[in-house]
């Protein structure tokens, strides 16, 4: 069943009905201020970092699901024999019944229509660009043939900005919170164009450490307000049931303590089609140290007078929202898809591309499964986020890298997260996953070949966040080269460490105690564990390093390089293949994991995947054949399962994998992220069906009648789908913040439709299924943009027979760099 569709045009996604089989969020704010926001208006917003600044509450896994947002409640006075009329415009959280519902989620913006009894109401809300705010824009109509009195309660919880604090030190809290009301008069006649706004502050902890507060604004005179939670719900009420608005009158509490609220009462009197807006905005602020107070208590109101001055009118707003859609209509435009089948084209072109950029703000920090307080930026998980939207904002990409870089060690190690207000590694989870420098490269050469800036190569970056220890970002990508070629173990492979991309496979953990960190607990030091995944990850990544020494006249560098990377293959082809397939690792013991050998876990996507995306066993026929066996053994109607048998039983020696219950997570779910690595590989051996099935099992928009198994947002990638052998075979969990995007946008871009940055310009090499005819990609590329039309009347999976570029046969398939701002046309003729 579905429960909306695709608006193209617009790109939106139109969610027509408001229970989804899950909230199905959007992400608001480009920049430094941010808001998840769901289909019901749920969510919360942050400034920066969603644990430490976090503005408004939200519970996770509460009870109902998903309740806690921007709320407006409407109090419809006439229009009901039995008293006022109450109810919900976005459904929750009274789950009011509505004559008409839509909320369509759009890049960087959502809106939310609905009616009832013959008022209309609209929302449009999004983070303006540059400012620290949410805008809500409310639209009231009366419909009906009759004077409409109503009463709107907007509502608000704010959180006492520490988020895990916040959720725990109770004992605390309900002692500190403190808000400040500025109520507005109507401006007299005769006063010009004063501006009104009706302001309620929320400035707990502002008198002593914090320099910041938040303000929650409306653009009109109120009736009342309230700031005190219990005093506007009732303390045994839901947010389904508050007093005040059932009451139709505010309390204009003011809160000491307990849970600081914002709620602004209006009168809105409607004659009938008449229509009323109004600006609510819910803004961060801060103020110097030496400017905090008006005086004594007071707090200075400058920065959001200043905030709330350019957001006072609803053309105001239309403006902000006007450049928020320039904003993203021209980064869209960077890459586009014309095709066919739309379910590809609108997730290549838009969606995949949207989550890239979420996944670059947020990481893996805030969504409705990573609640924002517990993980920083992952040094792996960054650099290959890296690879889906550098093409979007190579200079923010390239200030990234160097951010992950200076988290690295003098021994090319790296700290596996960092903070991202201090850009500092956790020690709480420290180093140790010996994957994680290789990334580095493989970010760095991605950055690369999207502009041709070798000139970063010359920054001087810190080790370890050491100034004293800086070095050029050469010196740390030579660093991440030499930490894999000499860390290795008995049989030439590198060793495998806390763990390697596989988070999960802990073969340096023995841990039988409850609670204990899968991931940190190195308490079975064996020196012996390898992962063939780094083997294969080093074979893919390496000749990029060699590449960029030989171009940057480091010959003899390039040549040590080259002569690793041909060690580390042969090691692979006589410690790593297992007969039908590629091996996953060694444990601590030196024994197989992924092998026919084994009981459980005879077969890993991994090691297959990235050992043919880095052309291992190509030309004996070995890469196909480990391919097979994925496909064999690991696919299914859902996408291919990460491994199999699945481990029945926990495994001491393998640690957190075969803690899941089959077919969950790494125990053999459907581990998204590393599908586009078994696609890539299927591009290398020419096989454009299959490469393109694996492609779409797991892309969203083709399962989107089917939401009620899979239950996600139709419109993003989720990190895991349940596998084969769980009850629940396709339902999948964790959307939004997954290195899936960035993978399967590199898949269907770069090595289906086959449009990939080289170092020297743009290669043209498409692996498509044989009754795709044509398909138009345009790419802005160094300063130009390529429109590429593809013909395949020929019916091949791959292959380029000519090329043509402004009108003239080009030689080979790799286009020029132009550089000259100008379009150019290409015309790919397969055969
Ligand atoms: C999570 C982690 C990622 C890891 C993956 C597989 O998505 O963020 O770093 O590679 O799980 O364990
Ligand atoms: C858990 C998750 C895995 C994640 C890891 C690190 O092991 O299963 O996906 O990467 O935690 O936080």
């Amino acid at each position: 069943m579905q429960y909306g569709y695709f608006d193209d045009d617009a790109r939106e996604y139109v969610i027509t009905r408001p229970d989804t089989p899950y909230p199905w969020i959007n992400y608001l704010g480009s920049e430094d201020f941010f808001g998840l926001f769901s289909n019901t208006s749920g969510g919360y917003c942050f400034y920066r970092d969603a644990r430490m600044l976090r503005l408004t509450r939200y519970r996770y896994n509460n009870v109902p699901a998903d309740a806690g947002g921007r709320y407006f409640y409407l109090r419809d006075v006439n229009d009901s024999s039995h008293g006022a009329d109450v109810w919900s415009p976005s459904w929750m959280p009274m789950k009011s019944k509505l004559d008409r519902y839509e909320c369509r989620h759009g890049m960087g913006y959502s809106r939310i229509f609905s009616s009832r009894n013959g008022l209309a109401f609209s929302q449009v809300s999004f983070v303006p660009l540059r400012d620290t705010c949410e805008i809500h824009k409310i639209t009231l109509t009366n419909e009906s043939n009759i004077d409409k009195n109503i009463d709107m309660f907007s509502f608000v919880e704010f959180c006492l900005w520490n988020a895990n604090d916040d959720m725990t030190n109770f004992q605390r809290n309900f002692s500190i919170g403190e808000v400040e009301v500025v109520t507005a008069e109507e401006p007299q006649s005769g006063e010009g164009s004063r501006q009104v706004r009706s302001c309620i502050y929320h400035k707990t902890e502002y008198r002593e450490r914090r320099n910041h507060y938040a303000v929650w604004a409306v653009n009109v005179p109120i009736t009342g307000f309230d700031t005190d939670r219990q005093s506007f719900l009732g303390l045994y009420n839901g947010f389904d049931h508050p007093d005040v608005v059932f009451k139709g009158k505010s309390n204009n509490s003011i809160a000491s303590g307990w849970a600081p609220v914002g709620s602004h009462h209006i009168k809105v009197r409607l004659s009938p089609g008449e229509a009323k807006t109004f600006v609510f905005v819910l803004g961060y602020c801060e103020n110097p140290q030496d400017q905090k107070w008006e005086k004594q208590g007071v707090i200075s109101k400058k920065p959001a007078n200043d905030l709330l001055e350019k957001y006072g009118s609803p053309e105001a707003a239309n403006k902000a929202l006007g450049a928020l859609n320039d904003y993203w209509e021209n980064l869209l435009k960077r890459f586009t898809v014309e095709a066919e089948d739309k379910k590809m084209a609108r997730m290549a072109g838009v969606w995949n591309q949207y989550q890239c950029m979420v996944t670059f703000n947020m990481s893996r920090s805030a969504s409705y499964f990573e609640s924002g307080i517990g993980r920083g930026m992952g040094f792996r998980d960054s650099n290959q986020d890296l690879l889906g939207f550098v093409h979007l904002v190579p200079q923010r990409a390239r200030a990234r890298i160097l951010d992950i870089a200076a988290t690295q060690f003098p021994d090319g190690s790296a700290y596996h997260q960092y903070q991202p207000l201090t850009k500092r590694g956790n020690n709480e989870i420290g180093s140790g996953f010996n994957d994680d420098p290789l990334w580095l490269i493989c970010g760095v050469a991605a950055y690369i070949k999207e502009t041709g800036d070798y000139s970063i190569l010359d920054e001087k970056v810190p080790f370890d966040n050491d100034e004293k220890l800086a070095d050029t970002l050469f010196i740390h990508l030579k660093r991440s080269f030499d930490f894999t070629v000499n860390n290795k173990g008995p049989h030439g492979l590198p060793l495998i460490g806390r763990a390697d991309w596989n988070d999960c496979l802990n073969l340096n953990c023995f841990s039988s105690t409850p609670g204990e960190s899968f991931q940190t607990t190195a308490n079975f030091e064996s020196g012996v564990a390898e992962s063939v995944l780094i083997a294969a990850i080093f074979a893919y990544v390496g000749p990029d390093y060699a590449e960029i020494c030989r171009r940057t006249n480091r010959a003899d560098e390039a040549e040590y390089a080259e002569k690793q990377i041909a060690v580390m293959i042969e090691t692979v082809n006589q410690h790593g293949w297992d007969g039908s397939w590629f091996v996953r690792a060694y444990d601590a013991y030196g024994k197989k994991i992924g092998s026919r050998e084994c009981e459980d876990g005879k077969i890993f996507i991994e090691s297959n995947g990235f050992a043919v995306m880095a052309g291992i066993g190509i030309e004996d026929g070995r890469a196909a054949r480990a391919l097979d066996s994925v496909k064999e053994h690991l696919d299914s109607k859902y996408g291919i399962v990460l491994l199999q048998p699945a481990y029945k039983d926990y495994h001491l020696e393998l640690g957190e994998v075969s803690s899941y219950p089959p077919g969950y997570k790494e125990n053999a779910g459907i581990f998204c992220h590393n599908n586009p690595w078994v696609t890539i590989a299927e591009t290398r051996l020419g096989r454009g069906s299959r490469a393109f099935e694996t492609y779409a099992k797991i892309c969203p928009s083709y399962r989107e009648d089917d939401s009620d198994l899979r239950r996600m947002e139709p419109y993003v990638y989720a990190q895991m789908v349940a596998g084969k052998d769980a009850p629940r075979h396709g339902e999948a969990k964790n959307s939004w913040l997954t290195g899936t995007a960035a993978w399967t946008f590199v898949s269907i871009s770069q090595f289906i439709l086959g449009v990939r940055p080289m170092f020297d310009g743009l290669l043209v090499d498409p692996c498509i299924p044989s009754d795709m005819k044509w398909f138009n990609v345009t790419r802005h590329f160094r300063g130009a943009d390529y429109r590429i039309a593809v013909d395949n009347n020929a019916g091949v999976e791959k292959g380029v027979k000519s090329i043509t570029v402004d009108g003239k046969l080009h030689d080979g398939n790799v286009l020029p760099v132009f550089g000259d701002g100008k379009t150019h046309h290409i015309i790919v003729t397969m055969g």
